[in-house]
């Protein structure tokens, strides 16, 4: 029998370590918490995308009374930001989160439903994202695209 071995590479660092753009764009999705309307969880999650233009679009997770009708940071930000400017490639995304003692010390890392339509964006645009994962005590940095967090995707080269 082979064995497939699947890897993953993150860069772990302080906030401080970031480079410019990257503090600015977690900045973004760090101030995109206080519009978050999560009054079930009291889990505040905020996004920011940087597109190949330089705009940066920020959003938060969005909750509802039916629970499964709410929608996380990451694909509220990307959903925004496509159908605003369906032009642009997104280049990268950085997430951040607090609860109600604060921020959180270490990143949160996008559910499995937000890696999917991160990937399907990096496809569709042919661009592999930059994401940023901010944590107070560090964050975590995956540089080569969504594929890290999503090993043995399923993506539209299947329906061909
Ligand atoms: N949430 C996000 O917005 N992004 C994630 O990556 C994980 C979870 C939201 C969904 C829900 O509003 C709250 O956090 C608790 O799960």
């Amino acid at each position: 029998m082979k064995e497939m071995v699947l890897q993953t590479k993150v860069k772990v660092c302080g906030f401080d370590e970031l480079p410019a753009a990257d503090k600015e764009l977690v900045e973004a999705a760090r101030a995109a918490t206080s519009c978050s309307y999560a009054v079930y969880s009291k889990f505040n999650v905020g996004a920011a995308v940087r597109l190949d233009d330089g705009t940066i679009v920020s959003g938060s997770n969005q909750e509802n009374a039916a629970y499964p009708s709410g929608l996380c940071a990451e694909r509220t930000t990307i959903f925004w930001a496509n159908s605003q400017y369906p032009t642009k490639a997104v280049e990268s995304l950085a997430i951040a989160a607090r609860n109600e003692q604060g921020e959180l010390a270490v990143p949160i890392p996008p559910c499995g439903a937000c890696r999917q339509v991160i990937l399907e964006t990096e496809k569709r645009f042919n661009r592999a994202m930059r994401i940023i994962l901010y944590g107070a005590k560090e964050c975590y940095i995956i540089e080569d695209g969504v594929k890290a967090l999503l090993p043995l995707s399923f993506d539209s080269n299947f329906l061909e």
